[in-house]
């Protein structure tokens, strides 16, 4: 029965495998990934969780994303969350009191995985995180935002920091949609073609083969021949080089890693 199958910890090829036997897209199924997001800025989150695929991942029942406004745990009339460093240096920190009050009511309802801070300074996202973050029952987000976060947050808070590339953005929003978009379209059952987030760029290290649709020729510029033929194995053998050639002609570095 697909309600018995656990998500936490198989390894994603085989919770593919799995699902793929008894999956049924009419069905909501009852184990959602639970995903709870804290921040300042809630706007921020609302139309990339509520779209596409998370959104689609969420009326599907197969993702449950929730996200909490940190001035829900101030107390003090101007609901404050920032304040200045100590030291000479000028910009405000996220407040420590706010956050951990929030943790505290959130882990008092389940037990996170993993407590996520989004840095710039943080491990940086790739598909290998992502497939590992996918195969998670319940993870937590702490955006980042002003010049951080009072380092005692990082101390003793959390038990990952993520950055989605060497670049610095306003804030750790757009950072933690990023991050859930990459994890929730691998939950198996969430694309309506399951194996086909496997063939996604990334996966093996390897960049995706090009795609092309109707019509064969436009503007005199035509489909390779070989994709209209109808024979799958060659075609698969084409699309196997066509990803070798083109990760080695534009990311060579993926090739080197493990
Ligand atoms: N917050 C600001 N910049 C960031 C980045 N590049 N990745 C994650 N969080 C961030």
């Amino acid at each position: 029965m697909i309600s018995d199958y656990q998500p936490t910890g198989l390894p994603y090829r085989e919770r593919v495998l799995l699902l793929h036997k008894h999956y049924d897209q009419k069905k909501t199924y009852h184990f959602p990934m639970r995903i709870d997001i804290v921040t300042v800025l809630p706007e921020l989150l609302e139309s990339p969780l509520n779209n596409s695929i998370p959104g689609r991942a969420q009326k599907k029942g197969l993702a449950e994303i929730v996200v909490h406004p940190l001035r829900n745990y101030t107390h003090d009339k101007r609901r404050t969350v920032d304040d200045y460093a100590f030291g000479p240096d000028a910009g405000m920190v996220m407040k420590i009191e706010p956050i951990f009050e929030c943790f505290q009511e959130l882990q008092a309802q389940r037990n996170y995985d993993e407590i996520i801070y989004t840095s710039p300074d943080g491990e940086p996202l790739t598909q290998q995180l992502a497939n590992q973050l996918s195969t998670k029952k319940n993870l937590l987000i702490l955006c980042g935002h002003y010049k951080g976060v009072d380092h005692r947050v990082r101390e003793h808070l959390v038990t990952r920091e993520i950055s989605i590339g060497d670049y610095v953005l306003t804030g750790g929003e757009l950072a933690a949609a990023v991050i859930v978009d990459a994890v929730v379209r691998l939950i198996p059952g969430v694309l309506s073609d399951e194996t086909s987030a496997l063939t996604d760029s990334f996966q093996d290290n390897l960049l995706a083969p090009p795609a092309y649709t109707r019509p064969a020729e436009f503007n005199g510029w035509k489909v390779p021949e070989i994709l209209l033929s109808g024979n799958f194995p060659e075609i698969e053998k084409w699309q196997m080089q066509q990803a070798i050639e083109r990760t080695q002609r534009l990311r060579p570095g993926l090739l080197k890693e493990e």
